[in-house]
């Protein structure tokens, strides 16, 4: 079956939306007697990591929608909007599995209008880790994120810890425009050799898959030397920044950062919630990934 020909299927208590007004009327269905909805927002090309989502979301709500929407603006011009992984059917077969009740996947001009009177700016969380490194990457996801939740009006909405900067400028935007929506994180899943499980890896070369979990067993070199003391992690960091580039890394950022401001910092304080986060690049693909570490 070809992907425009699937619209509304009901009868295997799968329905797959295109459009804002029939999810709005499906909706409406399946919320009666004030049921709770659990919004898992995708961009398709789902593994393991985005089903740990949808798991949650099924604990967290009486109803779950998945949303596949490979969001246009927040790609940069040298970016892979046009190349990203898309694969609609087996992402529905996938979302029948795991019994999720709404698929809402809309076009681009469902989403966006032609002219924009609108935009986005955000202060500070985005200066640092991808934001730093992505111009106009966060206005996009805060703009997707955003339209999302006024589409679906969810109870609670579900991300992963593995786009931590993600999560907490979304936490924000749900304190600050009152959205209403509890935001819950989920833990990072990994493949058996340690690598965050992501879309993008399918971009790698077998060689490149065997050297990408270099990435994580630095961060946990890093978290390894904070626990047992180190609390100026400067040197520490140039030092796996070094093992990094010389395995094939080409490194975008590697540092400690705290969560409440996403800023990096120079000397660890006790009671303090950190991030230790890293993104590079291995040939064309870039791994991103992080540890959480309380003090
Ligand atoms: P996408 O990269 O498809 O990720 C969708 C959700 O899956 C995000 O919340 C992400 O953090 C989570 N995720 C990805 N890999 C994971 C892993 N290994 N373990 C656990 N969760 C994982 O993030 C986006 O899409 C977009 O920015 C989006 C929020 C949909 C806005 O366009």
């Amino acid at each position: 079956m070809s992907d425009s020909t699937i619209s509304v299927s009901a009868s295997d208590e799968l329905t797959v939306c295109r459009e804002v007004h029939e999810l709005k009327s499906c909706l409406n269905e399946l919320r009666t007697n004030r049921k709770t909805a659990a919004l898992v927002p995708t961009m398709g090309a789902l593994h393991e990591g985005h089903l740990s989502l949808i798991e949650i979301a099924k604990e967290q709500a009486d109803i779950v929608i998945v949303s596949i929407f490979v969001n246009p603006t927040q790609f940069g011009p040298n970016e892979d909007y046009e190349t990203y992984p898309r694969q609609f059917d087996k992402d529905v077969e996938k979302c029948r599995d795991a019994g999720v009740d709404v698929v809402f996947s809309p076009d681009r001009e469902e989403v966006y209008s032609d002219e924009n009177f609108f935009q986005i700016k955000i202060s500070t969380l985005n200066e640092h880790m991808c934001g730093g490194s992505r111009p106009g990457f966060f206005e996009g996801i805060v703009q997707v994120v955003n339209k999302l939740f006024n589409m679906v009006e969810p109870d609670v909405a579900v991300f992963g810890q593995k786009d931590i900067q993600q999560v907490q400028i979304l936490r924000q935007m749900v304190r600050e425009f009152n959205h209403g929506v509890k935001i819950v994180t989920a833990p990072i899943r990994r493949a058996n050799d340690g690598l965050a499980l992501s879309s993008r890896n399918t971009y790698l070369s077998d060689d490149e898959r065997v050297t990408a979990p270099g990435l994580f067993r630095s961060l946990q070199y890093i978290e390894t030397q904070i626990r047992s003391g180190v609390h100026t992690p400067k040197l520490l960091i140039r030092h796996q920044e070094s093992e990094l580039e010389a395995k094939g890394f080409e490194i975008d950022y590697l540092n400690v950062f705290a969560l409440k401001t996403l800023s990096p910092v120079e000397s660890l304080e006790k009671g303090q919630t950190y991030i230790i986060a890293g993104a590079a690049y291995l040939g064309k693909t870039r791994l991103i990934d992080n540890i959480l570490i309380e003090l």
